[in-house]
């Protein structure tokens, strides 16, 4: 999605803030960047498709500036082109716009009648008419932004320039995110902390329709027209955590965060044993049924959970993507749970069905990376994951975190109930799964043997049952997303119900068989493709690893604690797809098209 910089400061610093911090925003997706900045007494726009460095090719970034707003697109209205890229300007206002306008079509046709016209496709420029029309009505901009909150429907977050208030930056929100920095002499709005950490790491969270003005010494807030006291947060996560400390990719350093993410999720719910765990979390007791709401991986966590959830804790789950969810009828009630789960705790389709069920008083509880996220905050209850900032666009530490924290609710509920009452297993089992995570880490010859052999193939089959198609499903995501490869997850029973006919000489097929309950059918299913001359790649545990002819490639991972094993399965399936990647040369941490953030619905 979008990304906004904003600056206003005496150390006259703008475009160096702007191009640094849209640089550090590139991982939300974009495909073309531009700035708005004070030189002398007039506002330069710089506008550039493509990757920032075309446009820093444009700028002599030296210049001094003490005022700037800066922005990369995803196109959203109008196609990837300099017209309509950011920012906009209309009369005195200038603007750089994250989100969707909805009724932009209706304003439209109202500013046209006011005389207005328009160069671009895009909705941002026509709220950029509207916000022209009423400062030259009122001459007030915070009456005005008001008065915007009321007549925008959909979604923004906007970083505003006026010209006859050169020494100030303005800032609004609605549902896209935006926080104010606070700097030495200067300050900032960011879509993201990452965009100004080098320069400061005191933050403000802008609630929706809160107005922000910025001078360089000065930070006010209002509230409908009033001025309103704001809590200053520190942002825990340091500039190394945005560096790539060695590693060629984003991706790989996150992956190999994850025996420290994991480890720093569960424990803190242990400080003080059980006891801390089911004090830190919500009281599962009263629910009876459970929805599970999420996007992408987000989503195949939830499926993991489900599986835990359900046979470990007795209680019936329903997993849900949330752009369908939202549509549907719901049967809750007050005995209902809704757990959203999203590590940006901003992609819009998973805010909406929270909002959906917070509108129906069914109690939400939000599994979320990023502290004070909308979903954060508009949630009933929340669980932070913590795994810290994840760049790469494809989840991998996030993804971890989340199964973590779901096999963490399994427990919780299943001991509370009396199922399990070894509690200290678990907590012992905890040191050596962060061990055994991280010997798999150390020794991947034989996942680059398998990316190898699949990298210059078009499709890739992955198959499972229960928990292990879950698995899959997230296999197959990474494969497809970083390395374009077409990949498509089966459930192993499934396969002979009509896709099996796909399968020929060679087609790769990976397969996982972790379950012991239901391992033998997977295999037989295994045996079908091999059968048919599939080239099989199988990932099976210690306890599970027999000699067998069904594979071409066996990759065995250790057992662990039953609820958390899930955790060290994934990692060949990221390994592979990563190395897979490489090979093929993809822009791995930011593949084509798409965006860490689905800010949009
Ligand atoms: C994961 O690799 C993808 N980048 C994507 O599916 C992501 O999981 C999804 O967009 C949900 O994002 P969220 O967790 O921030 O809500």
């Amino acid at each position: 999605m979008c990304g906004i910089v904003g600056y206003v400061g005496r150390k006259e610093n703008a475009l160096h803030v702007l191009i640094e911090g849209l640089k550090t925003l590139e991982y939300r997706g974009y495909d073309s960047a531009g700035v708005a900045y004070l030189d002398k007494n007039n506002i330069n726009i710089i506008k550039e498709k493509g990757k920032i460095v075309n446009l820093e090719n444009k700028l002599n970034l030296d210049t001094k500036s003490s005022l700037g707003i800066g922005h990369t697109r995803w196109a959203t209205h109008g196609e990837p082109n300099e017209i309509n890229s950011h920012p906009h300007k209309v009369g005195k206002i200038t603007i750089v716009h994250n989100g969707i306008i909805e009724n932009y079509e209706e304003l439209k046709n109202i500013l046209k009648q006011s005389g207005y016209t328009f160069k671009s496709e895009t909705d941002t420029e026509i709220a950029c008419a509207l916000i022209d029309k009423l400062y030259s009505e009122k001459n007030d901009i915070i009456k005005v932004l008001d008065k915007c909150a009321d007549l925008l429907r959909g979604s923004y977050a906007l970083g505003i320039l006026i010209d006859d208030d050169l020494n100030t930056l303005y800032a609004i929100r609605k549902d896209s995110p935006l926080i104010v920095a606070l700097g030495d002499n200067e300050n900032y709005i960011a879509s993201d902390v990452p965009a100004i950490l080098k320069y400061t790491n005191k933050y403000i969270l802008l609630e929706n329709n809160e107005v922000a003005k910025l001078t360089n010494n000065n930070v006010t807030v209002f509230k409908n027209g009033k001025i309103i006291n704001k809590d200053i947060n520190t942002f825990e996560w340091n500039v190394e955590a945005a560096m790539k400390n060695g590693y060629d990719h984003f991706m790989l350093k996150e992956i190999h965060e994850q025996p420290k993410v994991i480890y720093d999720t569960v424990s803190t719910f242990f400080n003080n044993g059980i006891d801390s765990l089911i004090e830190k979390m919500p009281d599962f007791k009263k629910y009876n049924k459970i929805h599970i709401v999420a996007c992408g991986s987000a989503y195949h966590t939830g499926l993991t959970g489900k599986s835990l959830i359900e046979r470990y804790a007795d209680i019936p789950v329903d997993v849900e993507i949330a752009s369908e969810y939202r549509y549907k009828k719901l049967f809750l009630d007050e005995k209902s749970l809704v757990i959203i789960i999203s590590q940006s705790g901003e992609t819009a389709d998973s805010i909406a069905a929270l909002r959906i069920a917070n509108d129906n008083n069914i109690d939400t509880l939000a599994i979320v990376n990023v502290v004070g996220s909308s979903i954060a905050r508009e949630a009933k209850y929340v669980l932070y994951t913590k795994a810290g900032c994840e760049i790469a666009v494809a989840t991998t530490k996030a993804y971890s975190a989340q199964v973590a924290m779901l096999a963490l609710i399994a427990f919780n509920i299943a001991y509370t109930k009396g199922f399990i009452s070894n509690s200290n297993e678990f907590m012992n089992e905890l040191n050596n799964l962060v061990n055994k995570m991280n010997h798999l880490l150390d020794n991947i010859d034989e996942y680059l043997e398998v990316a190898k052999e699949i990298y210059q193939v078009e499709h890739v089959f992955f198959l499972g049952r229960g928990i292990d198609y879950s698995l899959a499903m997230e296999g197959s995501l990474k494969l497809k997303e970083i390395s374009y490869i077409h990949s498509e997850a089966y459930a192993a029973g499934e396969l002979k119900h009509g896709t099996i006919s796909l399968i020929e000489k060679d087609t790769p097929v990976i397969a996982i068989v972790t379950d012991e309950k239901i391992a033998e059918k997977t295999i037989s299913n295994i045996k079908e493709v091999k059968a048919r001359g599939a080239k099989v790649i199988l990932i099976t545990t210690e306890k599970l690893n027999k000699v067998g002819d069904y594979y071409d490639y066996k990759l065995v991972v250790p057992n662990t604690y039953i609820l958390v094993q899930s955790l060290l399965t994934i990692l060949p399936l990221q390994i592979i797809a990563y190395e897979v990647a490489k090979l093929r040369g993809c822009d791995i941490d930011k593949p084509r098209n798409l965006a860490k953030s689905v800010t949009v619905e």
